[in-house]
């Protein structure tokens, strides 16, 4: 990390990600280490846009987010404190004591079930380094973006597709880049099924994994299917990434279901989806499914398939309505403020 002239204002873009294999389960909840690899494409459509400004005219600091289809606002509350927490520790790092301004606007409806803590700490960080003149690169940007709290955002740093490898220490815990964004024309196209807020956040989740039983089981089998999972990206096997990724996302939900207490995110429809994936990849048009900590299924397919399966997803009783999704770069920094 290096510190240089200090711009005090800047603005990132950064986008959600989908895990193909899922972050579950924590081994330090402060260090916000995780207990295995994970395995995400960014996705183009779920974006965050972050300014933040410093300068002695604030008198406090400001966070106003501006969501889907809303209108700015000033918000307060335990989302608030995470970003200020996050403020803090750059304040603190570049030996400034100035307010801050945060204004940050998502692309996606938030009632979409799709979580934009990875887009918006991923942005956050981003824009934060950058106004206060730290440099770092981008192994260190993910590791700070990973100290936020939400684990995930840190392999929304990463252009295209991503593995957060978990590493044993706060250094060695970040996420490297298993292909670009250009190098393989997947697509993810998000049912939403259910438009409430999930009952159980992730956070909980990762604390209730290890009283699953069958969480050891999870732990062991997932090394292999990581690697299967990096080189069926690598070598662009669509039905090999296909078969991990719903292993994947089963495994998660098993341990869910199986926590002390039990977790159940999937609602009726979810499984109408997965059972009609299953029907329609026997006549050849291949969807697969991940489901992260919501009932909202993720179809992950290929682009010539987009709009045949759009089409029939948007039949089944229950679906409100779908995002289709393209990877892409990771977090950037704009020229272009939201103020
Ligand atoms: C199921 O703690 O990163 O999405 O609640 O969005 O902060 P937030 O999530 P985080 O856990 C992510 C859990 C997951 C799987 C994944 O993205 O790897």
């Amino acid at each position: 990390m290096k510190k240089n002239n200090r711009v005090l204002k800047a603005t990132a873009v950064s986008p959600a990600n989908i895990a193909f294999i899922k972050y579950w389960g924590q081994k330090d909840s402060k260090l916000i280490l995780p207990c295995n690899n994970s395995i995400s494409m960014n996705i183009d459509n779920c974006l965050t846009t972050t300014t933040v400004e410093f300068s002695p005219k604030y008198k406090r600091d400001i966070v106003k987010i501006k969501f889907f289809g809303e209108k700015e606002k000033e918000r307060k509350g335990r989302r608030t404190n995470q970003l200020l927490t996050q403020v803090d520790r750059f304040r603190k790092m570049a030996e400034i004591d100035w307010k801050v301004k945060i204004l940050s606007r998502n692309s996606f409806p938030s009632d979409a079930g799709i979580a934009d803590s990875a887009s918006a700490f991923s942005a956050l960080t981003f824009a934060l380094t950058k106004a206060l003149g730290l440099e770092f690169n981008k192994k260190e940007l993910s590791i700070q973006t990973r100290l936020a709290g939400s684990g995930s955002a840190c392999r929304s740093i990463i252009d295209g597709f991503a593995e957060w490898k978990k590493g044993n220490s706060s250094h060695s815990s970040y996420a490297v880049q298993i292909a670009d964004e250009d190098h393989w024309s997947l697509a993810d196209i998000v049912v939403v099924v259910n438009q409430q807020l999930k009952e159980v956040s992730s956070w909980r989740g990762h604390q209730l994994a290890e009283t699953s039983f069958y969480f050891k089981a999870r732990l062991k089998e997932l090394p292999e299917r990581v690697k299967k999972t990096r080189q069926a990206i690598k070598t662009k096997n669509f039905e090999l990434l296909g078969q991990m990724i719903e292993q994947d996302a089963v495994s998660m939900h098993f341990i869910t279901m199986t926590s002390k207490p039990p977790v159940f995110y999937w609602n009726g429809t979810t499984l109408d989806i997965i059972q009609a994936l299953r029907r329609w990849r026997k006549n050849g048009l291949l969807g697969y499914f991940t489901i992260d900590a919501g009932p909202n299924v993720h179809v992950i397919c290929q682009q010539k398939d987009i709009k045949t399966l759009e089409r029939k997803l948007k039949r089944i009783s229950g679906v409100k309505f779908t995002i289709i999704n393209k990877p892409c770069r990771g977090a950037r920094i704009v020229r272009k403020h939201l103020f």
